[in-house]
């Protein structure tokens, strides 16, 4: 192998992979934790719930399922501060507690899309609201929020 093959294998090959696994190391893993769940709101029915558990609770509750990607640096670092954010504005789990003061902009958030985030949204099909469904959440959550 000339010095030039060794030097562009080191630079674009070796480099990359170290730091790729030195990375690894940041123990963000200590911030994935789901506390117990201590009260949710007064739901005015389990359909609302169950949207709400479908395009929200990753974020905003206590039971966050964590996939195995976000086990993995950097889109763990992603994956975790989103959630540790989106509960301090609005944790369903811990509902009458020191609330975030997202409350308010439920509905807002909804209809013009900017929750649950586009980003999560291509990862999670499921969390894809129709047009009703949107509606039918909003509504729900205003009979269960106030
Ligand atoms: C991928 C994670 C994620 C999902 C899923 C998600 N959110 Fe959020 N949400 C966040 C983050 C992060 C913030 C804080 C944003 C900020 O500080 O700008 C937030 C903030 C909010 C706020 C406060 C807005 C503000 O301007 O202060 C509301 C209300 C909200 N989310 C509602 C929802 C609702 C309702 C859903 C489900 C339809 C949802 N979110 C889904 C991550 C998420």
């Amino acid at each position: 192998m000339s010095k030039r093959t060794v030097r562009v294998i080191v630079v674009f090959i070796a480099i990359p992979v170290v730091l790729c696994l030195c990375i690894q190391l940041i123990p963000v893993w200590l911030a994935q934790k789901n506390p117990p769940v201590l009260s949710e709101p007064t739901w005015d029915n389990s359909q609302t719930r169950a949207l709400a558990k479908r395009a929200c609770f990753d974020c905003h509750s206590n039971e966050t399922v964590w996939p195995a990607y976000a086990r993995v640096a950097p889109v763990s670092w992603l994956v975790t501060l989103d959630t540790v954010r989106g509960r301090r504005h609005l944790n369903f789990s811990e509902w009458g507690q020191a609330r975030g003061e997202g409350t308010r902009q439920v509905a807002e958030v909804i209809r013009e899309g900017s929750m649950p985030p586009a980003m999560y949204v291509m990862m999670h099909r499921e969390a894809n609201l129709s047009q009703s469904e949107k509606q039918q959440l909003v509504q729900g959550l205003q009979a269960s929020l106030r």
